[in-house]
């Protein structure tokens, strides 16, 4: 594949295509997907990489945070973006309290999505490091997720900047993952200085969300990139409307059927 963008399109993206990426300094661009319309567009629209976030907790299935969601609950949610891409990458995050106690439980959750949604690779945040070995050794393609991990919420104190007296630490995990075998790391809200030199050290890519614009992809939530979300967080940024848009089409739906002029002759039946 040439390009990642317009590049091969009767076969799916895989993690060799993002390495060659990364080696010849191609940018890409990620983001969630939790059903099969939006996997669809966003397939259309070329976005190579699409991520079953953990983030449906909040965004789609109404949670507080990512903490409460569940594998039962992401699985189906995955196998329909699988259904609805053709070209893309598909990463299934693996929610919190699926994989943290031992290399053997994340094996098994890996199996589930990879078997029961087609997943084409899993997602896990911090840095268990024999578990990445474990799974990269079972053929499953892991993406880390450092800086800022939304499942350690209440242990980080609320979603603030990460690594910015403990940079190091950062950058050492990172070399760890990428050691272990992990494709790709998401660094999420982290001073742009430390996702840019991690992102020279590693050969890897790096996905930023809220790490400025050195990584070597990006990842938003699709709901913030659309303007749906309330009250969005600063890191992303909304390239449309869309709850207003979809309030005004709601709004004007009802009032025409209020009116009743809805349905119009276009869509009566004689
Ligand atoms: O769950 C999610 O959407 C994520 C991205 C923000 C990286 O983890």
């Amino acid at each position: 594949m040439e390009s990642l963008y317009g590049g091969a399109t009767h076969r799916r993206v895989t993690i060799l295509d993002l390495a060659a990426a990364k080696k010849r300094s191609e940018k890409w661009a990620m983001l969630t997907s939790y059903e099969s319309m939006t996997a669809q567009i966003f397939d259309e629209a070329g976005i190579p990489v699409l991520l079953v976030g953990d983030s449906a907790g909040n965004n789609f299935l109404g949670g507080e945070n990512t903490i409460a969601v569940t594998v039962d609950e992401l699985i189906p949610l995955t196998r329909a973006v699988v259904r609805g891409s053709k070209r893309a990458l598909v990463i299934a995050d693996l929610p919190f309290g699926s994989y943290e106690s031992s290399p053997e439980q994340a094996l098994a959750t890996s199996t589930r999505f990879f078997k029961e949604s087609g997943a084409m690779g899993v997602k896990l945040e911090g840095a268990h490091i024999v578990t990445v070995e474990k799974l990269v050794a079972s053929g499953i393609p892991v993406m880390g997720h450092l800086g800022l991990t939304p499942q350690a919420l209440h242990q980080l104190g609320g979603y603030r900047v990460q690594g910015r007296a403990d940079g190091d630490s950062i950058l050492e995990a990172a070399l760890a993952l990428e050691k272990a075998g992990a494709f790709a790391i998401v660094l999420e809200l982290i001073p742009s200085e430390l996702a840019q030199k991690i992102t020279g050290a590693l050969s890897i890519p790096t996905i930023g969300i809220g790490a400025g614009n050195s990584c070597d992809a990006q990842v938003l939530v699709w709901t913030d990139l659309m303007g749906i979300t309330q009250n969005p967080p600063k890191l992303a940024k909304a390239y449309r409307n869309l709850r207003v848009e979809m309030l005004a089409a709601v709004t004007e739906y009802a009032d025409d059927v209020r009116s009743g002029t809805f349905p119009g002759d276009e869509q009566t039946f004689h």
